[in-house]
Formats: C-alpha cells, sequence, structure tokens
C-alpha cells in the first residue's frame, strides 16, 4: 500500500509539468483582504483564529461555526462532517470538510484549530491560527477553479477521480504534559474512523501544515522520503517564482536532507496515527520551533503576514497541480 501510494503521487507530480496560476485574478482579488491581520478587516480568515481555541470552550464552539459558515458559503457541494467525541471528559470536535464525495482517492489536508489549555490566554498564533487559515485560504481557491479541475464533477461525483479532504483537529496539544496517550486526540479519533469505514485506504497523501507564519527565520525541511516529491515541488514553485511572490527569503531547505534520511518521526504531531497506516506524509513544520513557541508570544503580533501568504499561494500551486 505504501509504495503504491507513494507511485501515485509521483505519477500525478509528473504527469503536470509545472502549471503555475500566478497572475490569475484570484490572488490579486483575495490574498490581501481574506490574510490580512489588520485589525477590522471583516474578510479576514485569519483574524476571527485570534482567540484561546481550548477543548470543549465557548470559544472554540465559536470558532468551529465561524469555519463551517465558511464552506457552507462556497459555490461546490462540499461534504461538512463535524466530528463530536469525548474522551477524559473534554468534548472534542474535528471539522471534516470533503470535494468529491464519491472519489476513489483523496488527498488530505490538515492542521488543528485547538490552542493548548496553559498558560492561560495562549493564542497559538502560529501553533496553528495561521495554519487554519491557509486551509479556509486553500478551500476558497479550490473552489474558484473548482470547474477547471473536474469536468463532470455534478455526474461522476469524482468517482474514479481525485478528491480533497480538508480537516481540522481538536485535541491536537495534551491537555496535561505531552505523551502518546495525552495528544493528538483528534488525529487518533479520526484515524481509527477512517479504518474502521474504509475511508484510510483512500488518502493518497497528507499535508499536515503546523508552526506556520512566524516572524522567525525558521524553515521547513522535507521528513519524509515518501513525500519528498511534494516537497520538491513546492520548493520548486517558489524558487521558479522568487520575485513575485510577498515573502522572498527561504521557507524550505532542500538542502536539509538528515530527517529524511534518518527514515523516522522527528516530530510528533497529528500526522503520526496516519503515518503509522503507510499514507506518505508531507509535514510543513519548521525546524527548529519558533523562538516562542507554546509560550504567551506566540500571539498575533509575532505572525509574519507576507509568509503566511506566501505558503497560501505555494499550497494553493500544490494542491492545484495535484488535483489537476
Ligand atoms: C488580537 O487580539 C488581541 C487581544 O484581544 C488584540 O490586542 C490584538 O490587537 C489582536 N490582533 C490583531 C492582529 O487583531
Ligand atoms: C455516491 O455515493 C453514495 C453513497 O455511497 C450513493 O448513494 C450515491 O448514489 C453516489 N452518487 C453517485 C453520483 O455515484
Ligand atoms: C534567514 O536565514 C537565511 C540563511 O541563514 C539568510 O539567508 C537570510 O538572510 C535570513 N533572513 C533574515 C531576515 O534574517
Ligand atoms: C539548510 O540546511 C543546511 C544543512 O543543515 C544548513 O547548513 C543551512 O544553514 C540551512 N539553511 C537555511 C536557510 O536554514
Ligand atoms: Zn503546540
Amino acid at each position: 500500500m505504501k509504495s503504491l501510494r507513494a507511485a501515485l503521487v509521483t505519477v500525478a507530480l509528473l504527469q503536470t509539468s509545472l502549471a503555475f496560476l500566478f497572475g490569475k485574478e484570484f490572488y490579486d482579488k483575495t490574498l490581501t483582504q481574506k490574510l490580512s491581520l489588520n485589525p477590522g478587516t471583516s474578510e479576514s480568515l485569519l483574524l476571527p483564529f485570534n482567540t484561546t481555541r481550548v477543548p470543549g470552550s465557548v470559544s472554540s464552539a465559536k470558532l468551529q461555526s465561524f469555519i463551517r459558515k465558511h464552506f457552507e458559503a462556497l459555490q461546490s457541494d462540499w461534504l461538512i462532517e463535524p466530528m463530536q467525541f469525548t474522551e477524559n471528559n473534554v468534548n472534542f470536535a474535528n471539522l471534516v470538510f470533503t470535494l468529491g464525495r464519491n472519489a476513489s482517492s483523496y488527498l488530505m489536508l490538515a492542521a488543528h484549530y485547538d490552542s493548548k489549555k496553559s498558560p492561560v490566554g495562549f493564542i497559538g498564533a502560529t501553533d496553528s491560527a495561521a495554519s487554519c487559515a491557509i486551509l479556509l485560504y486553500i478551500s476558497e481557491f479550490v473552489d474558484s477553479i473548482q470547474n477547471e479541475i473536474s469536468v463532470g464533477l455534478d455526474e461522476l461525483y469524482w468517482e474514479e477521480s481525485r478528491g480533497l479532504k480538508i480537516v481540522f483537529f481538536d485535541g491536537e496539544e495534551a491537555l496535561d504534559t505531552w505523551t502518546p496517550e495525552d495528544s493528538i486526540y483528534g488525529a487518533k479519533n479520526l484515524a481509527s474512523l477512517w479504518e474502521k469505514d474504509g475511508t484510510i485506504q483512500k488518502i493518497e497523501a497528507m499535508v499536515l501544515l503546523d508552526l506556520l507564519g512566524s516572524k522567525d527565520n525558521v524553515t521547513v525541511p522535507s521528513y519524509f522520503e515518501q513525500s519528498d516529491m511534494m516537497y520538491r515541488k513546492l520548493a520548486d514553485i517558489k524558487e521558479q517564482n522568487a520575485d513575485k511572490l510577498p515573502f522572498k527569503q527561504n521557507l524550505l531547505n532542500v538542502s536539509e536532507r538528515k530527517f529524511l534520511e534518518a527514515k523516522r518521526i522527528f516530530v510528533e504531531d497529528d500526522h503520526i496515527p496516519f503515518w503509522k497506516y503507510g499514507i506518505p506524509v508531507l509535514h510543513l513544520i519548521p525546524i527548529p520551533f519558533p523562538s516562542y513557541w507554546h509560550t504567551k508570544e506566540d500571539d498575533f503580533s509575532n505572525l509574519d503576514e507576507s509568509k503566511i501568504r506566501t505558503w497560501a499561494i505555494l499550497l494553493c500551486e500544490l494542491v492545484y497541480d495535484i488535483l489537476d
């Protein structure tokens, strides 16, 4: 299964040449508004995350409803699945959005929307508010080009074709101290549900965003051989459009190969249960982590808007390339 999936991803990437959408009206019209850090920008997909999002809390419920409404307002026929469960007396909710409900395989994009319980007031701007806003942006992008990438979507429901699943995990953070048991509640729950209903077999690759958009000068290396093609694709897009992208410096580091060569997990995160099923994972998390990781300084004043925009564009291009 592992090698088959890797082969599928590889073929998908080789078949298409680099077809960039830069200059398309979409980015011009939307980037400034949708990923704005300017207080009061009503259309910002980022500002609503400027709040604590502790599992089971009122502010978490508000955020969930913001995310759901975003997908409800899109034009395509997104399947909306809030998946609630209770563990350790805490009510968690993963949010899963699917385009192409009868597709035979899926690209999965994910980030966690919950925030750490302590320190009290912790916002988690890079952990992972920015990543969630990027996912919302990608959903809008895919929605806007839906006709282009899925001829006959309505008749075929993407049967025999690729679909997209965008997942917002709850309960990534430990409730107390990080252990395999006390962490990634949402990811473990979803992977086990998907094992039971067969969905797990259809996940061709997972792209996990975490700790993105910080002001710190940190880069994301390639972590896994199975996803290195996708990683290189991102790096190519970045390099070939260096002058057009809002953030000019490095976001990736293609010469950092030690994590990939070690063939093991260095950073524990929501991908673990999916990785264990053999799903190729593109883990987009910088190393080292931002210097204010898990402190109250991980707030919106430490976000870099141009970085967030650049990640959004790069990932839109990657998704377009895979789904096209
Ligand atoms: C985020 O929220 C804090 C506290 O409410 C506020 O002081 C700050 O201005 C907000 N940041 C942005 C970018 O809106
Ligand atoms: C999609 O799948 C559902 C449930 O498996 C089925 O009821 C429906 O007819 C399918 N739709 C198409 C267009 O194949
Ligand atoms: C970030 O680090 C890279 C490599 O060390 C360097 O080329 C770049 O100029 C740095 N950027 C900033 C803003 O410090
Ligand atoms: C990339 O990784 C290499 C190898 O570890 C390192 O020497 C270099 O400083 C890194 N560059 C950036 C921009 O982080
Ligand atoms: Zn965290």
